[in-house]
């Protein structure tokens, strides 16, 4: 069939929304009618071409929602009609590091998903005879996708796709950080540096975990009162001075955990200085620059702080998005909130200007 594609033909250069050919699912494959799509930073560095892992031409996007329209041989947890959200990192309960409990990191289709192809080696996308890749075994810029059925978390139809789809990514990441990565305790204190998407979603985790005090830290005012919606209880402008004013606060001790959201290495520094003396967990979410390095006195960690990340924030996708899903619909947070613009998929150019420009939380493409 013909779907209407973002394509990134060359690093550095505008997508090109254009018509390109999706053939049907193969065996553990499905076909998804996307109707939502969120547009992430991963979208934008693989376009910008500092990712040397990056390839083109591909069909970028991975913050993807829709309806299940066809279903490959053997495929059995999902059908026609069932409402999904896309996965870049799928959960096949059957590998080795599944089946231990202790990773999200799925091995199962890992190698090809890298190079941008289905678990066959192939490509369903394609351009006049051209395959076309897979940008994160995803590719959801575009009117529809095909995918492996382990890479598809189906959620309650009641949820609304275009705000759904922010936890394909950037929304869950946060949240199942500090729910179940972290596992937050009731009445324990919390510092989050950023408040994107990601750290807004680590504020949401610790108050669904009644945290007693949630610092936030980030240089944007607006990003601030944003967080206090959302849950935070003291609002710090980004500066040197953050965890000593964080440590002061806490007795001298520093937080209990600590979630980092930015991406940058000096302040991964701060979170993890700013973690408890004993048994302070800082949790690293943010994506550094290619090459770059963080540096950790040791005597921070002998002295009983802890320090771990995670992709995805830990989630197991098809076992924690729908959760997600369902504690959204039941009103105990605020997904739609965090969609701050909706357009349609031809103004994705304008979507990472307005990203670049730090305008809104998150945009989303909404394509049917
Ligand atoms: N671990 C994962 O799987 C995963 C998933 C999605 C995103 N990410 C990464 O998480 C990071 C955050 O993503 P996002 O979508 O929330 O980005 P974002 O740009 O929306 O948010 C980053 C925030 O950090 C703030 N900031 C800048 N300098 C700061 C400082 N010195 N101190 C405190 N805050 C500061 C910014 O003002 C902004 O509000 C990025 O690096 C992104 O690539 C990781
Ligand atoms: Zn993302
Ligand atoms: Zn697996």
């Amino acid at each position: 069939m013909k779907i209407r594609a973002a394509v990134l033909e060359e690093f550095g250069k505008p997508l090109v929304v254009q018509d390109v050919d999706l053939a049907p699912p193969r065996a553990g494959e499905v076909l998804v009618r996307l109707h939502a799509c969120g547009v992430c930073h991963t979208d934008l560095y693989t376009q910008s071409g500092v990712d040397s892992s990056g390839y083109a031409p591909t069909v970028l996007g991975h913050e993807g929602a829709g309806v299940v329209e066809a279903v490959g041989e053997g495929v059995t947890s999902v059908q026609p009609g069932d409402h999904v959200v896309t996965l870049f990192s799928p959960e096949c309960r059957a590998c080795v590091h599944c089946v231990s409990g202790k990773t999200n990191i799925c091995l199962a289709i890992r190698e090809q998903q890298n190079r941008g192809y289905l678990p066959d080696g192939t490509t369903r996308l394609s351009r006049d005879g051209e395959p076309l890749r897979h940008f994160m075994g995803t590719s959801t810029f575009a009117e529809a996708t095909v995918m492996p059925e382990i890479a598809l978390a189906k959620i309650h139809p009641d949820a609304p796709l275009t705000s759904a789809c922010t936890l394909a990514c950037g929304a869950t990441t946060g949240i199942a950080a500090a729910l179940w990565k972290a596992e937050v305790e009731p009445g324990s204190t919390v510092a989050v540096f950023g408040a994107g998407m990601v750290g807004l979603g680590a504020v949401v985790g610790a108050r669904l975990r009644d945290a007693s005090r949630i610092f936030v830290v980030d240089p944007s005012r607006e990003r601030l009162e944003l967080a206090r919606r959302y849950g935070a209880t003291d609002l710090l402008e980004a500066g040197d001075d953050v965890v000593a004013r964080i440590v002061e606060a806490t007795g001298g001790f520093g937080a209990d955990y600590t979630f980092e959201a930015t991406g940058r290495v000096n302040v991964m520094g701060q979170a993890v200085e700013a973690a408890r003396m004993g048994w302070g967990l800082c949790t690293l979410l943010g994506v550094a620059g290619k090459g770059e390095k963080l540096e950790i006195v040791p005597r921070l960690l002998i002295t009983g702080r802890r320090v771990q990340g995670g992709s995805f924030g830990g989630a197991k996708g098809r076992t924690h998005v729908p959760q997600l899903v369902e504690m959204a619909l039941r009103g105990e947070f605020d997904l739609d909130g965090f969609v701050s613009h909706r357009m349609p998929l031809e103004d994705v150019n304008h979507a990472f200007e307005l990203m670049e420009r730090q305008d809104g939380i998150r945009t989303v493409l909404v394509m049917q």
